[in-house]
């Protein structure tokens, strides 16, 4: 079977995107070819074009860390042919093969079945994105805060910040702050679940003290750097903050007084290595508990694969509102 294919090429320093022909190879054991439907954009497909970012560490590659779609063959007891299926993370669209194809062959093991209550639009609409958001939210669910509980949300037109505040509002978490630069931004994201819209100056104090008025019990952070500087001061006693992005940068400075005077938590998210025997729990709550009424607004631009690589190269820098479809 041939098929096409969007791969990066880096050329004097520059990743040039260009679309190929691949064979589907013979499969190995426990492995599945899967025809694909859709994939996304994730704020890391994006980076791949950034070959200083450090996503990919060897070009070429096929990127695409997310993809969903119909099994059409399978040395696996576990998948048949005809299933749907979809598939986040691991090694997906960094060191193998990604999303970003007409065709995937993955290890079995790395597969989920589709839940029945989504479609394999729907699940990609959460991609990777949907998912750390639900896993940042089971974090918080864990702490058991009331209903009323203050929470912050930042990064909120992103994927993980929309997706957080849309699931939380339908769990029935009533005060939501969400953080976003986008000063245009705010109906969309009242629209969403908030109940205050903030931009980050006003989140950050004008002398930042070690410890500051205990505003939130709880915050799920998506951009990380001088804003979750800004966020721990102001965890409440016993707070917790899931943390799982980076786009504000890798550094942190802080001190421990929050973390030893008032006894709060944080917690990183990560959705590439977490654990194939608990995603399908964290599908299952994406299709039921944790799925937005509201989820049609995250479900913003959808490009086809002829378009991906301008989608792509805007995806950064560009001011966008929740997620983007890669429709094949
Ligand atoms: N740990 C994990 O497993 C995991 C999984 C998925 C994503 N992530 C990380 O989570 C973050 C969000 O991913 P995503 O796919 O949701 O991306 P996205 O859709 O592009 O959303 C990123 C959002 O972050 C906000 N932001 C604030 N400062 C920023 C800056 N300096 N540069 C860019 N954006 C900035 C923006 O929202 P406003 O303009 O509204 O402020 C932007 O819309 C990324 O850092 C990504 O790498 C981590």
């Amino acid at each position: 079977m041939n098929y096409q294919a969007l791969e990066l090429h880096l050329e004097q320093d520059q990743v040039r995107p260009t679309f190929v022909h691949r064979q589907l190879p013979e499969l190995a054991a426990n492995q599945v070819s899967v025809k694909v439907a859709y994939s996304t954009i994730n704020y890391k497909d994006a980076l791949t074009l950034n070959p200083r970012s450090g996503v990919l560490r060897q070009y070429p590659q096929i990127p695409g860390i997310d993809a969903a779609g119909t099994v059409v063959a399978s040395t696996s007891a576990a998948f048949a042919i005809g299933q749907k299926v979809l598939l986040t993370g691991f090694d997906f669209g960094i060191s193998w093969p990604g999303g970003y194809a007409e065709y995937l062959t993955v290890p079995a093991a790395w597969l989920v079945p589709l839940p029945t209550l989504l479609t394999l639009a729907a699940a990609m609409w959460y991609g990777t994105a949907g998912f750390t958001a639900a896993l940042s939210v089971q974090t918080l669910l864990q702490a058991q805060l009331p209903q009323n509980a203050p929470l912050l949300i930042t990064g909120g037109t992103g994927g993980v910040g929309g997706w957080a505040t849309a699931m939380l509002h339908q769990l029935g978490y009533t005060e939501l702050t969400v953080v976003s630069r986008n000063s245009a931004a705010g109906d969309y994201l009242r629209q969403l679940g908030a109940s205050h819209v903030i931009s980050a100056n006003e989140l950050a104090a004008q002398q930042p003290k070690p410890l500051q008025k205990q505003k939130f019990a709880g915050a799920i952070d998506a951009v990380g750097g001088s804003l979750l500087a800004a966020i721990l001061p102001q965890i409440s006693y016993n707070g917790v903050v899931a943390l799982s992005g980076n786009a504000g940068g890798n550094q942190l400075t802080t001190t421990t007084l929050p973390f030893i005077l008032r006894n709060i938590q944080l917690q990183g998210i990560d959705s590439v290595a977490y654990p194939a025997t608990k995603r399908r729990a964290i599908w299952q709550h994406l299709a039921t508990d944790f799925q937005p009424a509201n989820a049609a607004l995250l479900q913003q631009n959808t490009v086809t694969f002829s378009q991906l690589p301008s989608a792509l190269s805007h995806f950064i820098g560009t001011p966008h509102y929740g997620r983007t479809l890669v429709q094949f």
